[in-house]
């Protein structure tokens, strides 16, 4: 008990390591924490109250919004609202972006891109969802409202990021580059507890998670890389193990702890990917990255891409350095006849 540490003792440990931030990404990490909190306490009972279900809406993606889309999206942006750091958040559920266009919001630094509710379709039938969060130092004027260049920022100027999975148990898991953190929640306590000091991914893994309905229309390279994982090659522990749970950050956070290749190519549905750059990819790419893995779009880093607009989605390759180098050379080797 005595070497138990909290998130918020953690986050005061290490204040040290952004002394630029002089307290205020504490402060924002502070209230991320309380409002995950508030969603945990919904989710865990979503089979019992009313909120489950879908709320009777589509968001700018096209997707039916679910009650608890609208309810976590709520709740992080009214955390966010209430802190003097914010100067705007951008999320899935928003059409464009929120400004925070008050005294505090003007003079605030940062812009929080967020997808509140990750794997939400998941929710009706007791499967873990996720919330996904990415943070940057604004680059418009201070004083003056955020401005789109504030939140179109490449992956690699982002600052911290993390993701909270509400799964058996729920866990914090984040990075401000220095590494990756993942703490569980204790609900007796109420706390984060660090459970899971300096996360590292394998360099080389067994598991490679795809929506395999979607096979007919992958890039051919994309079909040879799973035909590949497919081969019986026992001497590199192939075949391979395939794992989909369809929330992005239950998927990657399994992949993660154990070694692992998570892939959402262009499909016919989806010709660039289903997943949205700004605020599903760009976290999970810092977070790999500072595991020891990599992301990519299938020809380049993911953080390295500049954005155009708020919901840009991207293909999306992430997991184990070794895996993520093995589907690009086949995306590579195998490209589509045009
Ligand atoms: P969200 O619930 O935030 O809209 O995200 C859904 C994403 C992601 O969580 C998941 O990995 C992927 O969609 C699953 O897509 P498919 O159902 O097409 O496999
Ligand atoms: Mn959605
Ligand atoms: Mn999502
Ligand atoms: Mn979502």
């Amino acid at each position: 008990m005595s070497d138990m540490r909290t998130l918020g003792e953690f986050i005061v440990e290490k204040q040290h390591e952004y002394p630029s931030a002089s307290g205020e990404l504490s402060s924002l990490l502070s209230s991320i924490r309380l409002a995950a909190k508030i969603v945990n306490r919904e989710i865990n009972k979503a089979g019992l109250a009313d909120i489950t279900g879908a709320f009777g809406g589509e968001n700018v993606q096209g997707e039916e919004q679910q009650k608890l889309d609208v309810y976590a999206n709520e709740k992080f942006k009214a955390a966010m609202a209430a802190r003097d750091q914010v100067c705007g958040v951008a999320s899935e559920e928003e059409d464009d972006a929120v400004i925070f266009d008050t005294e505090l919001g003007r003079n605030a630094k940062y812009v929080i891109l967020m997808d509140p509710l990750d794997g939400s379709s998941n929710i009706d039938v007791n499967v873990s969802v996720g919330t996904i969060f990415s943070i940057y130092r604004r680059v418009s004027p201070i004083g003056q409202p955020a401005t789109m260049e504030d939140f179109l920022q490449p992956g690699n100027r982002q600052v911290a990021a993390g993701y909270i999975i509400y799964g058996s148990s729920t866990m914090l898991v984040y990075t401000t580059g220095n590494g990756v953190h993942g703490f569980t929640y204790d609900p007796s306590i109420g706390a984060f507890c660090l459970s899971h000091e300096n996360m590292t991914i394998p360099q080389d893994g067994k598991i490679y998670s795809i929506n395999e309905g979607n096979y007919i229309r992958f890039p051919l390279g994309v079909k040879k890389y799973i035909k590949y994982c497919q081969e019986n090659e026992p001497t590199d522990g192939r075949p391979y193990t395939s794992r989909y749970i369809g929330s992005l950050v239950s998927d990657f956070h399994r992949n993660m702890l154990k070694g692992g290749l998570y892939l959402y190519p262009s499909t016919a549905a989806y010709p660039s990917g289903k997943l949205r750059l700004l605020y599903e990819c760009n976290p999970m790419a810092f977070i790999i990255e500072q595991a020891g893995g990599k992301a990519s779009d299938g020809a380049q880093r993911i953080m390295d891409i500049k954005p155009t607009e708020l919901h840009q989605r991207v293909p999306f390759f992430v997991g184990s350095t070794h895996m993520v180098e093995k589907v690009e050379e086949f995306l590579e080797n195998f490209p589509d006849e045009e």
